[in-house]
């Protein structure tokens, strides 16, 4: 069967982007002939500084949102990264295929390093590499993700290449990025510039999915937006970035297209638009919120499903690492 392979960072608190350019569309992907897997990819967090006491919490957190979302661990494969010892070996073979020169172009890490690139972790500039390893490991050939993600899969695409190449074999398969729907750039509430994020300096530009429903009417009414009326058509939106953004979070919200929202409310002021955004968040977040909660009552039972996902993920990676290694002429194994 075909498979689909994805991730999301336990870098801090899940934010709407995480759900609704990764996970709201994980769910309905376990609704097609693919095979899915999801991660949680505590070995990436770490590229950046993770407080030790707060990382397995953060862990789970993640593990509760795929699963308060609607990800079934019994028809989808549900694990931490770090529990399945294939990805950081696997990555490790691939820096040795992957090129300095490729790292170089990734435009995510220069956004994160900035000027300050000496001083970041080999592992951050490293990072596209053990995102290959995650999803070539299972020869998944489709990864949904959000548009920021996109250089990394295509970067994936190319380690597969030149492994194969080199070692003149037809072993990993070439793999696409899934990029579809409204909101696979979900922006910052207080600048339609810069994409909302888990680490953003300000809570106020993002939506948490942990965020009680006064918090986040409060975000929306508080968001950032220029003086004009939503505008009668789509192409009003044009040059029009928070206009757009909260637009799009509402279709994507809804399930309608951008067009469609904009149809319903042409020429409706912010003092409207912002309020029933409000309630739709509240009304499509709330029941996720509320089971996510639920869930984290009880880590324990959070880890034994991390455990027992991690066994059959293992179960599909160990033998294709096993023959990368014989690929490449590594013995003893
Ligand atoms: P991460 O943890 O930053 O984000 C997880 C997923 O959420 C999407 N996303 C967004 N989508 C729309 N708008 C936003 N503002 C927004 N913010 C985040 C991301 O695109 C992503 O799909 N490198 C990955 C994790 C990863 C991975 C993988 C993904 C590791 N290995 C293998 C796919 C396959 C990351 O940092 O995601």
């Amino acid at each position: 069967t075909p498979r689909i392979f994805s991730g999301i960072k336990p870098s801090g608190g899940l934010q709407l982007g995480n759900y609704l350019g990764a996970i709201k569309r994980f769910v309905q992907m376990q609704d097609t002939d693919f095979e899915t897997i999801y991660c949680v990819v505590d070995l990436h967090a770490i590229t950046v500084w993770q407080d030790p006491a707060e990382l397995p919490g953060m862990t789970r957190e993640v593990a509760a949102g795929y699963l308060a979302a609607g990800i079934d661990p019994e028809r989808s494969i549900l694990f931490n990264q770090a529990a399945v010892h294939e990805h950081a070996e696997l990555a490790w073979l691939f820096n040795c295929v992957a090129r300095v020169g490729w790292m170089n172009r990734m435009t995510q890490f220069k956004e994160k390093a900035g000027k300050n690139a000496e001083k970041q972790s080999l592992g951050l500039y490293a990072y596209p590499a053990l995102m290959a390893a995650d999803i070539l490991l299972y020869h998944a050939t489709h990864v949904p993700v959000g548009e920021d993600q996109k250089q990394h899969v295509e970067l994936t695409r190319d380690i597969a290449a030149k492994f194969n190449h080199d070692y003149k074999v037809d072993f990993f398969p070439e793999t696409q990025p899934v990029i579809e729907g409204p909101a696979m750039r979900v922006m910052n509430l207080r600048d339609g510039t810069k994409k909302m994020s888990k680490s953003g300096e300000s809570d106020m530009e993002r939506i948490n999915m942990l965020d009680d429903a006064d918090t986040i009417a409060k975000k929306f009414r508080k968001a950032r937006t220029d003086a004009e009326p939503l505008p009668e058509t789509a192409e009003g939106l044009e040059g029009r970035p928070e206009a757009r953004n909260l637009v799009d979070i509402y279709a994507a919200l809804s399930d309608m297209t951008p067009e469609a929202v904009i149809a319903e409310h042409a020429g409706a002021g912010w003092g409207a638009f912002k309020p029933a955004l409000a309630d739709l968040a509240v009304e499509k977040l709330a029941p996720i919120s509320g089971e996510m909660r639920r869930l984290l009552d009880d880590p324990a039972e959070i880890d034994r499903t991390l455990a027992r996902g991690a066994e059959r993920a293992r179960a599909i990676a160990a033998p294709i690492l096993k023959r990368t290694t014989e690929i490449m002429g590594l013995i003893g194994r």
